[in-house]
């Protein structure tokens, strides 16, 4: 059994730079918390490869957490929590491990003012996390309540990922992408990769004012109440520290990160 300690850092990771768009809220929320960030950019996207392979890969990663003696670690991919939650939990049974969702949930409970009508919600995530049974079974239980729209958009990972939020050639692929829901408008998305937050404006400027969901500040919350309960919150008052790690050699998505991190999204 590990020897968990509060003042140990919390691994956050993601196949790339989505993820921060999940260590931003931790950081709101655990403000005296060290992070240490990790995006497998190197490997990205995970979202068009196989469920095994993105297993793989995330295990991989978790083992270098432990090593860096991370007290939690958040998978801050919907991805990778997709292909590999359940397992790592399996595996790692005393190590809190934090997974992201498709916000589907709040999207379904929110007040559309329809009168009963069912509401029309667009879910934009990978094509693994979409093909999924965790996902599956979660658009299949909210069926009757409302419309679910699955949207797989490997595109926006791959410019969120080099840095072209805002650009030309993300409006263009997201005119191409939402066309259908210009013509047949729906009532709110589903930010179902961590990447997409990033992309929000731009979605915005197409779909107009509707609400958007995203599962990061649920993840906080959630890590939060995780700690908590194992008496591993830092309590000392100090300020956390942010540790910035990329597997990309480039120096590119290392730079981006830091980037994003404190940009206004
Ligand atoms: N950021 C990831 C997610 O939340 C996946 C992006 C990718 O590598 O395909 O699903």
């Amino acid at each position: 059994m590990e020897d968990y300690k509060a003042e140990n850092p919390i691994a956050v990771f993601d196949s790339g730079v989505g993820g921060i768009s999940v260590l931003r809220e931790i950081h709101r929320l655990l403000p005296g918390e060290d992070c240490l960030f990790f995006g497998d950019s190197k490997n990205a996207p995970y979202g068009e490869k196989s469920t095994d392979k993105v297993l793989e890969l995330t295990s991989s990663c978790v083992d270098y957490f432990l090593e860096k003696k991370a007290k939690a670690v958040v998978l801050a991919c919907n991805t990778a929590t997709s292909a590999a939650a359940k397992k790592l939990r399996e595996k790692y049974q005393d190590l809190i491990i934090i997974g992201l969702e498709p916000a589907v949930k709040p999207a379904v409970l929110w007040d559309y003012k329809k009168g009963g009508v069912p509401a029309r919600i667009l879910v934009m995530a990978t094509e693994l996390t979409l093909r999924e049974k965790k996902f599956l079974n979660l658009a299949s239980r909210c069926r009757d309540k409302a419309e679910i729209i699955s949207l797989p958009a490997p595109g926006l990972v791959r410019l969120v990922e080099s840095g072209k939020s805002g650009s030309e050639e993300m409006a263009e692929y997201l005119e191409e992408i939402l066309a259908p829901y210009k013509e047949n408008p729906v009532d709110s998305v589903v930010l179902g990769c961590t990447h997409f937050p990033f992309a929000r404006a731009d979605i915005k400027r197409i779909l107009g004012d509707v609400p958007f969901f995203d599962g990061a500040e649920g993840a906080a919350r959630q890590l939060k109440r995780r700690l908590k309960e194992e008496n591993l919150l830092d309590l000392s008052g100090k300020k956390g520290t942010i540790t910035f790690e990329n597997s990309s050699e480039s120096g590119v998505q290392l730079a981006l990160s830091k980037e994003l991190f404190s940009a206004e999204i």
